[in-house]
């Protein structure tokens, strides 16, 4: 079934056009209902205005405190007929209201292999302490930061003594890849979560889902075609 989808998003947005894009070539059976920012000039905003796509920046200063600016976005994403929410660079720990209202259906995506270099820094983290392996996560969303169930990772190989802006562009074209896949399976039903452990379930036809090869990184669980 089509997801409807809120995408939060704080920063340049190259998620949201990721989101976007799957949408349009038909991999990604959703509808981006909103595009909600926290930061009235950011980049993020630049992607909706050009597509056509209803967005809205609420100011968390307008707000006497943090619960009361996570109502105010669950009503707009509401207002917009939106029933689960994508988090693209949103930075912004979600209050336990906003995340009961769309329990179950809020996720995240994270520029580091969970629960390795959490927080606002996960890439650079990650090359400091010297990984061979970096990469992304996609994960749901509880009132820890960056803590929820892993839905799917990908890594790639870490090169020692590779200029950070490299390594974060090679995690970020794997994000624009896994996130999309990951709410495809979330549109179609197919994420089953016991405790902290998340299964991706074969589809509803029975058929197998032809894969996508690797290339230097690993996706577990496998890339679906379109992605
Ligand atoms: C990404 O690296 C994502 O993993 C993190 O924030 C960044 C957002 O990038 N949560 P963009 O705004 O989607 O380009």
């Amino acid at each position: 079934m089509t997801l409807q989808l809120a995408v939060l998003a704080s920063g340049n947005g190259s998620n949201l056009q990721a989101i976007l894009d799957r949408i349009a070539s038909g991999a990604l059976d959703a509808k981006v209902c909103l595009v909600l920012c926290n930061k009235p000039e950011a980049r993020a905003l630049d992607y909706p205005r050009a597509a056509g796509v209803a967005h809205v920046a609420l100011s968390p200063a307008d707000y006497p405190d943090r619960e009361a600016f996570d109502a105010a976005m669950v009503a707009a994403i509401r207002a917009h007929g939106a029933d689960a929410v994508a988090l693209a660079g949103y930075m912004r720990l979600l209050t336990p209201g906003f995340l009961a209202a769309f329990a179950g259906r809020v996720v995240n995506i994270h520029p580091a292999l969970l629960p390795s270099f959490p927080g606002l820094r996960g890439a650079a983290d990650a090359q400091a302490y010297g990984v061979t392996l970096a990469g992304c996560t996609v994960h749901f969303v509880d009132e820890q930061m960056d803590h929820g169930s892993v839905i799917v990772q990908a890594a790639v190989p870490g090169n020692a003594g590779e200029p950070l802006d490299d390594l974060k562009a090679r995690i970020h074209a794997l994000e624009h890849r896994i996130y999309p896949q990951a709410l495809q399976w979330l549109a179609e039903g197919r994420l089953c979560v016991e405790g902290r452990v998340v299964r991706v379930l074969p589809r509803s036809d029975g058929k197998a889902a032809p894969g996508v090869p690797d290339g230097p990184w690993l996706v577990w669980p496998p890339l679906e075609q379109g992605f």
